[in-house]
């Protein structure tokens, strides 16, 4: 293997690095570079069709490139643009999502909704941070060494701010620790120290973007009789949605956080696996309250969805969930996930089986990161 190269970056890819071509015309990719960069890198890992890098030294910085805010970007590994302005991650998440909706052949709909962030930088509501004696920071993505910061320009102010005070109440612990700094929806801080993974349950980490995503969702979805948020958190993504639905069954895993105070009765959490919960829906029908099946008055719906699924979309419960939503009467739903190649797969899926994307939103949870949110509207009218 050749140890170092010299390339020029003509591209961004939408996983995040930077993409180069080598002599025998096969593509390199090299994190943390910018489209126009001249390049020093390491070749670390190659297969035929193509080869990853690592950067030694920008030999010609792009014009395009920008200064990082933080000091630790390239080396705590939790942010992958910062070196790219807002405006060109915009431009490369949003035509990848498109982008990973042809490669599963689905046409994208004429209506497509971009909705990019306003809010760039000092916007995560929850940090986990490391700590051993008078360090706190980030652990280095894939590995456990631990990347000593003094904030974190992705993090809300209130977390910054108290940085240093949880530095100092960490010295005083013999051993290495985590905790979970977030901002409660009424600006509090709280503290969450050594508890298991998802401890707290799931919530989604830019507010403001959060609650586009949450009137997009309330917009697109009709009344019905019944909705159902499978893989539902706390309930963030149906809550909005009380006044126009009869019945709101949650089902995740975890435990739900901090609720609304009233929750209508009409909400109902399950902590329940979605799979099985949804077949067993299908044998004891509880799903409305006396037992009845939904007969929706002509023209309206009786069953309608939210799937926002981890990172790996339905995967290969995908048959089964739909099978079952489709067995329960479910004409319409919104699929939400938060990588564009599982969430293509998901939709190409549910276009197959007759389903119609009417609707596509774009959406970025995370200015600075190489990630986004894509969400789509699909019917079935039977
Ligand atoms: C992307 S989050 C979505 C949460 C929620 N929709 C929100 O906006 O806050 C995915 C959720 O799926 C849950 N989860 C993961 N696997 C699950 C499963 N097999 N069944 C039910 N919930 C699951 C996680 O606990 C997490 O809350």
């Amino acid at each position: 293997m050749e140890s170092t190269k010299v390339l020029k970056i003509h591209d961004l890819a939408r996983g995040g690095s930077g993409v180069s071509r080598d002599s025998e015309g096969r593509v390199i990719f090299v994190p943390y570079t910018a489209p126009g960069d001249s390049v020093r890198v390491q070749v670390v890992e190659e297969n035929k069709r193509y080869a990853e890098a690592t950067l030694l030294e920008v030999l010609e910085p792009s014009p395009l490139r920008q200064v990082p805010r933080c000091p630790a970007f390239t080396v705590c590994g939790g942010c992958q643009w910062q070196h790219i302005p807002y405006d060109y991650q915009w431009k490369i998440k949003s035509q990848g999502v498109l982008h990973a909706l042809q490669r599963v052949q689905v046409e994208p709909p004429q209506a497509v909704d971009w909705i990019h962030a306003d809010r760039v930088w000092e916007y995560r509501n929850r940090v986990q941070l490391r700590g051993f004696q008078d360090q706190l920071g980030f652990f280095q993505a894939g590995t456990k060494s631990l990347v000593p910061v003094d904030r974190c320009d992705l993090a809300r102010p209130e977390i910054n701010q108290n940085w240093d005070a949880v530095r100092k109440a960490g010295v005083r612990l013999s051993r290495p620790y985590k905790v979970e700094l977030e901002v409660t929806q009424d600006g509090q801080l709280t503290e969450t120290w050594n508890a298991g993974h998802s401890a707290r349950g799931f919530r989604q980490v830019h507010d403001d973007q959060n609650e586009k995503l949450r009137k997009w969702i309330f917009d697109q979805l009709p009344e019905s009789e019944v909705l159902l948020d499978l893989f539902g958190g706390s309930g963030n993504l149906s809550l909005p949605l009380v006044e126009k639905v009869g019945r709101i069954h949650c089902v995740d895993l975890s435990v739900p956080r901090e609720r609304a105070p009233q929750l209508p009765s009409h909400f109902e959490f399950h902590r329940s696996a979605v799979l099985p919960w949804l077949l067993k829906q299908k044998v004891v029908k509880n799903l409305w309250p006396n037992g009845r099946e939904i007969v929706a008055p002509q023209g309206n719906v009786g069953v309608s969805a939210i799937l926002d699924p981890p990172r790996i979309g339905l995967g290969s419960d995908f048959l089964a969930i739909a099978q079952a939503l489709e067995g329960l009467g479910a004409q319409v739903l919104v699929s939400v996930g938060c990588d564009p190649d599982a969430w293509s797969k998901d939709i190409s899926r549910w276009v197959k089986r007759g389903w119609r994307l009417e609707k596509v939103m774009v959406i970025d949870l995370f200015p600075q990161t190489a990630h986004v949110e894509s969400v789509g509207f699909l019917t079935r009218f039977v």
